[in-house]
Order: structure tokens, then sequence, then C-alpha cells
């Protein structure tokens, strides 16, 4: 089959190439992809120095079927599907039904693709946080992937979502997901949140962290400013009606034994069914996957890139 791979002898350290079929463990679907969607820390980490040359990235991978497990987990052969995993660039993808969610079968393998890891980042964040109708929420970084998806759900929960984009391109589209009031940046909120879904770090996690009422909790998802964390001295005090807040990590890997495929089943359905966007800022054929890498790389791309494979 022909798969995406890490070659650090290509200037963007990818190339489309053959490479051995997988072979389906007994509890794996063999499935075929139709598209993918990128996330920027996949895409940072298959351009850098870390991964051997012939490894195939990928994490979200929208496909149909080809042959449904041989332990008869999972769906039939002929199922669209939407899939989270690893080796998702790839013609061919083998995962097991944990990681796997059905889609109707004429919805668009593109905008599924956009879904594993950015829409379960979002949904698993958000009910964490509990009960959202009435609840001020914020959403950082909340023009890119994890970001758009986030709105969206917090808003349908019954949230006040305020949106934080530097970028004031941004702030329509955002109002139109659901987002009640955008921001250039945490610090620009005068109101205090209940919640923060962060996925910048640096100066957006202090200043967030900063607006949260007594009991509120920061989920710290991602650290896209890559700059470091520093709190002022007093950022910690309890005073003034700021007691018990708190900051939370989140891995959406973090448990193995996490089963997804009920979450991937309604965001593809919800997806097909146009009730969420998938943000697809940028589409293509995976032949012009150089392209899509450095824009999303560049920081240029708000929302998903999707290769369309084959
Ligand atoms: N913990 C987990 O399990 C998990 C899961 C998924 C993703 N992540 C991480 O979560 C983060 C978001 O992922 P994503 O796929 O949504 O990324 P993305 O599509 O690149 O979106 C990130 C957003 O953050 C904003 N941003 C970028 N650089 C910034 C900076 N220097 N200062 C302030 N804002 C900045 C940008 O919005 P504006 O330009 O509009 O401000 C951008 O749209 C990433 O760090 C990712 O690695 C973690």
């Amino acid at each position: 089959m022909r798969a995406l791979v890490v070659d650090h002898t290509s200037p963007g350290h990818l190339s489309l190439t053959d490479v051995p079929d997988p072979r389906p463990a007994p509890h794996e679907a063999l499935v075929r992809v139709e598209a993918v969607s990128l996330n920027f820390g996949e895409v940072h980490t298959a351009t850098g120095p870390e991964l051997p040359d012939g490894t195939v990235p990928g994490w979200d991978a929208a496909g149909v079927v080809v042959r449904a497990a041989a332990d008869g987990s999972g769906p039939a052969e002929g199922e669209r599907v939407v899939t989270l995993g690893e080796a998702g660039w790839a013609e061919l993808r083998a995962t097991p039904a944990t990681l796997l969610g059905t889609a109707p079968k004429d919805a668009d393998p593109g905008a599924l693709s956009t879904a594993p890891v950015a829409g379960l980042s979002a949904l698993h964040v958000l009910r964490r946080m509990g009960p959202l109708l009435g609840r001020r929420v914020m959403i950082t970084g909340a023009s890119g992937g994890v970001g758009r998806y986030a709105v969206q759900l917090a808003a349908r929960a019954g949230a006040d979502v305020v949106a934080i984009s530097r970028n004031p391109a941004q702030a329509d589209g955002l109002r139109a997901l659901g987002a009640h009031e955008v921001h250039p940046e945490p610090a620009a909120v005068r109101q205090p949140v209940s919640a923060v879904l962060d996925n910048v770090g640096g100066q957006h996690l202090v200043d967030a962290f900063a607006s949260l009422s007594a009991g509120g909790t920061l989920f710290s998802v991602g650290r896209s400013a890559e700059s470091d964390v520093v709190l002022p001295p007093d950022a910690l005090l309890g005073n003034e009606g700021r007691h018990d807040r708190s900051i939370r990590t989140f891995f959406l890997l973090g448990d193995s034994t996490t089963v997804f495929s009920a979450d991937l089943t309604w965001l593809a359905g919800e997806l097909a069914a146009g009730r969420l966007d998938p943000g697809i800022s940028w589409r293509g054929p995976w032949t012009r996957h150089s392209e899509a890498v450095q824009l999303l790389l560049d920081r240029r791309l708000h929302g998903k890139a999707v290769l369309e494979i084959g």
C-alpha cells in the first residue's frame, strides 16, 4: 500500500511511498482510508528529528471497512467508519473496535476525519467540567481544531462561551459556532469564568487561571504558545472569592482502556447531520501534503487540514 512516511532525506521530512500492508490482529478491522486530518502535534513530531525514517504517522482517519475483525467485534465489511490510532496516513489501517466509530454511509470522510483527536479531546474535557448550563466557559486557542469543536459543544451544552483568538478575522466565525464573547487574549476578559479549556499555555494559561471564579478549574490541554507558564506570586492566593481553584492536566490517550467507539459514532452522526461544523480550512489530495503541513507548521491554518487519500 501507499503511505505518507517520515523521510528525513526529503525537504519536508515526509514522502509518499510503498510500505507493507498492516496485518490486523484478531480484534482489529482493516479499513481502507479515504481521508485523514492533520493535528499540529503529530505534524510537529513527524517533521522533527524524533521519529526514524519509514515511520507512518497519523492519528485521525476515516474510511470504509474492507475486512471486519476476525473475532467478530466492531463493524461489518462495507461500513463507513472514523478511526483513532497510529499509522493513519496510509491507504489501509488496522483498528480495534474501541478506537472506531461508525458513520452514516453518505457521510463526508473528510469531515469525519476531523473528529478523533480534536472532537474527542473537546468532548472529554467538557464532560470533566460537569454540567455547563448557564455557566461561563473560556476556550483558548478557540480558532484551532480542538477549539472549534469545544466552542460548539460547550454552546450546545448551554454554556456562555468565552472564546479567545488572537486573530480578529476569526471572531465572526467563532460567534457563528456559538461563542457569546470573543476576546484577543484571556487578560481582556472582565467577568470571571467557571471553567477553562486551555489549548495555548504560557501567558494565556496564567491569565485564564486568574479569571477563574471560586471552585473553578482550568483544564490544560495544549501548549500552542510553546512558552513557559510563569505564575506571579499572588496567582495562587485564594482570597477575594477565588478560593478552591485548580489546574488539571488532560491527555486524550492517557488511559489505554478508554473505549471511544460510542463518542466517535456520536460525533460522526452530528457531523453527517450538519449539526457540527468540522472546521476544515484546507482540503486537498495527499500528494499535496507538504503544502498543508507547511501551512500548519507556520500557524497559517485556522481549523483542520484534510488530506484525501487515493
Ligand atoms: N492533551 C491532549 O490530549 C491533546 C489533544 C489534542 C490536542 N492537544 C494540544 O492542544 C493544542 C491545540 O491543538 P489543535 O489541534 O487545536 O491546534 P491548532 O489547530 O494549531 O490550534 C491552536 C490555536 O491556538 C492559537 N495559538 C497558536 N499559537 C499561539 C500562541 N503563540 N499564542 C496564543 N495562541 C496561539 C491559534 O489561534 P489564534 O491564532 O486564533 O489565536 C490556534 O488556532 C496543541 O498544543 C495540541 O498539541 C492536546
